[in-house]
């Protein structure tokens, strides 16, 4: 079994000039059930009964809970229930619900200036947050922007810029990566066959290879991070010899840190390599830092904990604007002028609001010690789920814990899967749908978290301002709910 330790401990603090976390100030909680329902014509069970009925049905939903309010780590219900809320949109409220400083961005641009096509002039607040995110780049190539909505809209037009720069069509992506649910994105994303499936035929010219993780290679949780990069290795190798050559390739897409996919950091040797490959074929190397961007795993990059590593277009969104849609890709000068002027673009693109909130977001990594705070309930999360997976009473239902920074996940046990049974004694007993159940009854306590991957697996990602008091609560509902699947059987 491995465990590895939060990797938080050792990262670098050189961009909190304070150490002060601000937090937004606490809810108003004087409130009736029916004051706070979307419309008081209907009670909050006769709103979810409407949404149930218009909302389409291929979006799926954990719970059919109206939120109605959200404020640093906590969402509240119509009916006034309070939610801990450790699932941030997923990864997109880094700074908490309604962050003050973001929120009177926001709402100070709305008078000002809310649209401006991006194809028909600058705007003030585009170019303010290019200027706020340049210094932040983990390379200083990258310094050539385009902003769009949505991160799979960001991820098809790095594959456009990166098919026109190269003059080559080819994309190789990896096992359990996950870059979107759009014809391009989607054709790109392996982490579950629920986001395409029925839905074909999808972006063609796109070849997937194995990641450097044990499920992605079929061997055991224990084998080392050497051996996973020589395997991953490989299968890269043998893909560029025997199903897709390098001349026809235009770009690699990764993630630093597989999100869908299961909270599984890229070992840094292995994206070294992936460098090295682009730099010999002129393949261009993408990196996706939509998941784990903007201090999620505790530096304002994940491509920051491979030294020196240079992508040649990366992909950004969520954490960016703390809940406002935007998102974006940046590349370096030589491939962005290679592209024609009008081949980029879209309505909402780069909208001025959405743009305010990115401003103040990037002055709040400024100046509250963000990082210092990712690094503190790090090590408090992974000491306890460790504990967890060494119990006696559940050490025999998790397999492993792992991620980086507040990007982390259990992966439990599973009776059907052998691999993930290494080191349990023969004949014990292994819960079903552990994940699920453990779920189940967090949500029940109050404890907003999600499942994630096609392998049984329970991510945390808090918002990174969490206090030390919420995650001491969110990790005594995680382990009453552990221990009681451990005692149910
Ligand atoms: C790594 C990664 N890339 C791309 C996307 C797609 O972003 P969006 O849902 O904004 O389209 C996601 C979404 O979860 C993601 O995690």
């Amino acid at each position: 079994m491995r465990f590895p330790k939060s990797l938080s401990s050792t990262l670098p603090l050189s961009r909190s000039l304070s150490t002060t976390v601000v937090r937004a100030a606490p809810p108003a909680l004087a409130r009736t059930p029916e004051a706070e329902t979307p419309n008081q014509a209907k009670t909050a069970a006769q709103w979810a009964d409407f949404g149930r009925s218009h909302v389409s049905h291929g979006l799926g939903r954990l719970r059919d809970h109206v939120i109605v309010k959200g404020q640093g780590l906590e969402l509240f219900t119509a009916e006034g229930k309070r939610l801990l809320d450790f699932t941030a949109g997923i990864g997109v409220t880094n700074l908490g619900h309604c962050h003050p400083a973001v929120s009177a961005a926001a709402a100070s641009q709305v008078n000002t200036l809310v649209h401006l096509q991006c194809s028909i002039a600058f705007h003030a607040t585009y170019l303010q947050l290019i200027e706020r995110l340049l210094p932040t780049m983990p390379h200083p190539s990258l310094d050539s922007f385009f902003f769009w909505n949505s991160g799979s809209e960001a991820v098809e037009a790095a594959v456009k810029v990166a098919r026109k720069a190269t003059g080559k069509q080819n994309i190789i992506c990896f096992q359990g990566g996950y870059h979107g649910r759009t014809y391009g994105s989607g054709a790109l994303t392996r982490s579950k066959t629920i986001y395409t499936q029925s839905t074909g035929a999808l972006m063609p010219g796109v070849f997937a290879t194995a990641y450097p993780y044990w499920h992605s290679l079929g061997v055991p949780p224990s084998t080392s991070e050497e051996e996973l990069v020589r395997l991953a290795k490989h299968q890269l190798d043998m893909l560029l010899r025997q199903q897709v050559a390098p001349q026809d390739t235009a770009a690699i897409i990764i993630e630093p840190v597989q999100g869908e996919g299961g909270y599984v950091p890229c070992p840094p040797a292995f994206l070294r390599h992936l460098r090295e490959v682009c730099d010999k074929h002129n393949i261009l190397l993408i990196v996706d830092e939509v998941q784990s961007g903007f201090y999620r795993t505790g530096t304002y990059y994940a491509s920051e904990h491979t030294e020196g590593l240079r992508p040649d277009i990366m992909i950004f969104a969520k954490g960016v604007a703390n809940g406002f849609p935007i998102s974006g890709i940046v590349s370096n000068q030589a491939i962005s002028a290679k592209l024609d002027p009008g081949s980029l673009g879209g309505t909402y693109a780069g909208n001025a609001v959405a743009c305010a909130a990115g401003i103040a977001t990037q002055e709040v990594f400024e100046t509250e010690d963000i990082a210092g705070n990712v690094h503190r309930r790090s090590e408090q999360l992974f000491t306890a789920l460790n504990s967890l997976a060494m119990g006696e009473k559940t050490k025999h239902l998790i397999c492993e814990v792992r991620g980086q920074g507040l990007m982390v996940a259990v992966e439990f046990r599973n009776g059907a899967d052998p691999l993930t049974l290494e080191g349990v004694p023969a004949g014990t007993q292994i819960p079903k749908n552990i994940g699920k159940r453990v779920q189940d009854y967090c949500l029940e306590k109050g404890l907003m978290v999600l499942t994630t991957s096609c392998f049984d697996t329970i991510r945390f990602i808090p918002a990174l301002v969490v206090s030390e008091r919420e995650m001491d609560e969110a990790m005594g509902i995680f382990k009453e709910a552990v221990e009681k699947v451990a005692l149910e059987g």
